[in-house]
């Protein structure tokens, strides 16, 4: 077989892992050829492709980014676009594809499947683990790592201060990374889009925190909002698929807290911070097994699948499971962390 390759949405340390392990396993045990589509949909969308060997994919495991590229391009919003990337497809000889997305790629990918008969099989990844099919997705670890070890330092720098220090992390519609850095990084309030927070409740805490003689370290994913909400966000950016570029909840607490308890407060946006640079070996050992499970399933014939995280399995689920729901903190989850607040 002849099977295309890509990567869309945000990049996510282990996307290499996933396009070696696919061709690795593909061509040397499979015996199949592969193509790789750049940018997500707009390479199928426009025949924009590159020979994807095995040569082309030695040394790149430990790699961050894709060297696919990636974009947020959605095939649903261009003209006819469904039904170009099929014919771009057939005229290259394309048998089916592999697509490593999150929430907007499989989603784009389930329709393609669903409504246009397109060969496609899914990968999950977003360092945001917000995707329900799966248990993990890869590259959330990595990101939870980059953001504990900031928390860690920013542990330091508090208490040498008398600073309150806000940690802004990603985690757009979950705060799963907000959690798991928090509790790893011992942080003292995590504020998380899934439930809004009272600015007077974190400033209480702020105020405990104080009085053990240390400082307090906030950490807020980006999605979190305040009761009542923030002042406008409506002449925010938005992309492909409608998503308002987000970032900015840290500095307007910072102005809060410092307002309201005279404390001095700053705020540190760990932005693409968390999902540039290499895979941890939890990551790179998830992404290769997707890797090898996506080709089985190429080779198989089972189009419309998705590889997913089922405890330790690596399991074949429906494409259209994959986006049905939103995965976000259970309530148990935070109650755990809140244990340590203040
Ligand atoms: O989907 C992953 C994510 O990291 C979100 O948490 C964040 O809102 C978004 O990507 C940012 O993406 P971009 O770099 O395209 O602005």
């Amino acid at each position: 077989m002849r099977i295309g390759v890509l990567t869309g949405g945000g990049d996510c340390p282990g996307l290499n892992a996933v396009i070696r392990a696919v061709v690795r396993k593909g061509a040397e045990v499979q015996g199949h050829e592969f193509v790789g589509y750049r940018d997500g949909w707009r390479g199928p969308l426009e025949d924009d492709r590159r020979p994807l060997g095995v040569p082309e994919v030695r040394g790149i495991l430990p790699r961050g980014g894709t060297i696919l590229g990636s974009s947020r391009t959605n095939p649903f919003a261009a003209d006819g676009g469904p039904e170009r990337i099929a014919a771009n497809m057939e005229a290259a000889g394309v048998d089916g594809l592999i697509a490593i997305g999150g929430e907007d790629t499989l989603g784009a990918t389930s329709r393609l499947h669903s409504e246009h008969g397109l060969d496609v099989v899914g990968v999950p990844k977003t360092i945001d683990n917000d995707l329900s099919a799966t248990d993990y997705t890869f590259g959330f670890d990595t990101a939870v790592n980059i953001a504990m070890e900031a928390i860690d330092r920013l542990h330091t720098t508090a208490d040498s201060h008398h600073r309150v220090l806000i940690v802004e992390v990603m985690g757009r519609n979950a705060g799963w990374i907000a959690v798991h850095a928090g509790l790893a990084g011992g942080a003292n309030a995590i504020l998380v889009p899934e439930r809004e927070f009272d600015v007077d409740a974190v400033c209480e805490l702020v105020g405990r925190r104080f009085a053990s003689r240390f400082a307090p370290i906030i950490v807020v994913a980006e999605g979190a909002r305040p009761r009542g909400g923030m002042p406008s966000e409506d002449d925010a950016k938005t992309d492909a698929f409608g998503h308002v570029r987000l970032g900015g909840v840290g500095h307007w607490l910072e102005g809060e807290i410092e307002r309201r308890t005279g404390k001095e407060t700053r705020a540190t946006v760990l932005g693409h911070v968390q999902r540039g640079g290499t895979p941890t070996a939890f990551d790179r050992v998830l992404a290769t097994r997707f890797g090898l499970h996506a080709i089985d399933a190429a080779s198989e014939g089972r189009w419309g699948t998705m590889a997913a995280l089922r405890g330790t399995d690596i399991k074949l689920v429906a494409l259209t499971e994959a986006t049905a729901e939103l995965k976000t903190v259970p309530e148990e989850l935070y109650a755990e962390s809140e244990v340590f607040f203040g």
